[in-house]
């Protein structure tokens, strides 16, 4: 009956794998519509930890369908990775419950290894990439070389993409990065075998979204990435290469903006970011460390330890206006239990005046200094409270404060990284009552 996308707030990793998967509870099918490989989505089912990268979290419920839409840059030989794992784990036992748009374009070898050079010859200007070719396969796609999933099924067509492909990528490689080249026939020969394996799960998933909208099914859009990694309105060039926001699933998907009903806006009750770049609120101090180690912060695709820091409502309110937030669903807050005063930055003091617009340059944010409301911190374990009312006191006028600032409110509040460690407020499908 409608159509919610979730998207990331902040710079990644809130959790929306978690809710994305407590999500499909309520939908029919859910779209990836951006990103690639670069993504690490966590779902935690007992003792079973899951990371998906490019098939959406919904994948862990075998009734439901998943769509990898045309915005996805995406990875082949990581894709059938992905499939194996999850069917070592007893999920995917059904190879229809994935579609793979016709119109995405492809992350090869060379874009791989392009990314990693470029970071390795940057280096203290490096961007901090998660090293997954997102960068150089986006390039492509944008400067119009890029080689489609429909591609992989013309012969012709595809030999003669790779073999300038290869070639430029091959000059690059060598003369400037001083890397091995590619061999364009062994390319061609394994992605051909790539392509007949996957051939049964290629569709035109523009018109099979649009078949469920007309049967009137519940579709939830998986963003990636979170709103401050987006190429336009993050923290350029400290950025992903893709559109991370709301907008970006029209897009991504091949459906109209008339269509969406919701869009909830995932928060971390404070802040991460993998990489480098500016961070007005980061830590780097005791309670960083804290919540590094009980937030268990370390980059679900790459390992790498997240910076950590307080929640920045002028990064949030820049977030929730790009992505016409209708809702919130709060992560982790649990992780803040035992913090005795929790900052929350509400401003940015920017030569010697109060700021609340999220700068458009990195080198204006670099100079900003948050500016804190403090409030009282709650000693409660909150992993087993499943309503909204057992929370602490402190813990609710925290939550408060927040949907004051954010001028919105949370629909679902996250004590734990387990499935059933939630308090859903309010469920996302709109319906008669909701
Ligand atoms: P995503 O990229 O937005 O899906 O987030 P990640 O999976 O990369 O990182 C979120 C991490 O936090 C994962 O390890 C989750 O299992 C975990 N997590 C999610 N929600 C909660 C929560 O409410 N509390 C705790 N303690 N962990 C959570
Ligand atoms: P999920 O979906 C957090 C960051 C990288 C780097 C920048 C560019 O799990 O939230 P890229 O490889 O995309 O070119 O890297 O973006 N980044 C993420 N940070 N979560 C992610 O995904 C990320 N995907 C990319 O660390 O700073
Ligand atoms: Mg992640």
């Amino acid at each position: 009956m409608a159509n919610v996308i979730l998207i990331g707030a902040q710079w990644g990793d809130e959790g929306k794998g978690k809710i994305v998967d407590i999500y499909t509870d309520f939908a029919d099918a859910i779209v990836r519509f951006q990103g690639g490989s670069n993504a690490g989505h966590t779902v935690v089912i007992g003792n079973k930890k899951i990371i998906l990268h490019q098939i959406p979290s919904g994948i862990l419920h075998p009734e439901k369908l998943c769509i990898i839409g045309n915005g996805v840059v995406l990875d082949l030989e990581a894709l059938l990775d992905e499939m194996n794992e999850l069917k070592s784990q007893g999920f995917f036992q059904n190879e229809t419950q994935l579609l793979i748009s016709e119109e995405a374009h492809l992350v090869f070898p060379y874009h791989r290894l392009i990314d990693i050079g470029k970071e390795n010859k940057a280096g203290s200007n490096k961007i901090g990439t998660t090293g997954r070719g997102i960068g150089p396969a986006y390039g492509d796609k944008t400067v119009r070389t890029g080689i489609r999933v429909i591609d992989l099924f013309n012969e012709k067509v595809l030999r003669e993409k790779l073999g300038k492909n290869v070639a430029e990528k091959n000059f690059y490689l060598t003369k400037y990065l001083g890397q091995e080249g590619f061999d364009g026939s062994a390319l061609f020969e394994k992605y051909s075998a790539l392509a007949r394996r996957l051939k049964p799960n290629v569709v035109n998933t523009s018109v099979v979204i649009s078949q469920l909208m007309e049967k009137k099914k519940n579709i939830l859009f998986e963003g990636a990435q979170g709103t401050l990694l987006d190429i336009d309105h993050g923290t350029y060039p400290f950025v992903t290469s893709s559109n991370t926001v709301a907008g970006a699933a029209c897009v991504g998907s091949g459906i109209g903006p008339t269509r969406i009903d919701r869009v909830v806006g995932i928060v971390k009750a404070y802040t991460t970011r993998v990489g480098e770049g500016p961070f007005p609120t980061e830590l780097n101090d005791e309670i960083g460390l804290r919540l590094k180690d009980k937030g268990k912060e370390f980059g679900a695709t790459t390992g790498r330890p997240r910076r950590c820091g307080w929640i920045d409502i002028v990064a949030l309110k820049h977030s929730s206006r790009i992505n016409g937030f209708t809702f919130l669903a709060l992560t982790k807050l649990d992780v803040l239990t035992g913090v005795k005063k929790i900052k929350v930055c509400r401003a940015y003091k920017l030569e010697g005046k109060e700021v609340s617009e999220f700068p458009a340059s990195i080198y204006t944010l670099q100079n900003c200094e948050p500016v804190y409301e403090e409030v009282a911190g709650w000693q409660e374990d909150l992993t087993g409270i499943k309503k909204y009312n057992d929370l602490p006191k402190n813990a609710k006028k925290y939550i408060k404060l927040l949907e004051k600032l954010m001028e919105r409110k949370f629909i679902l509040i996250s004590v734990g990284f387990e499935r059933g460690e939630t308090i859903i407020v309010k469920k996302p499908f709109p319906s008669k009552n909701n």
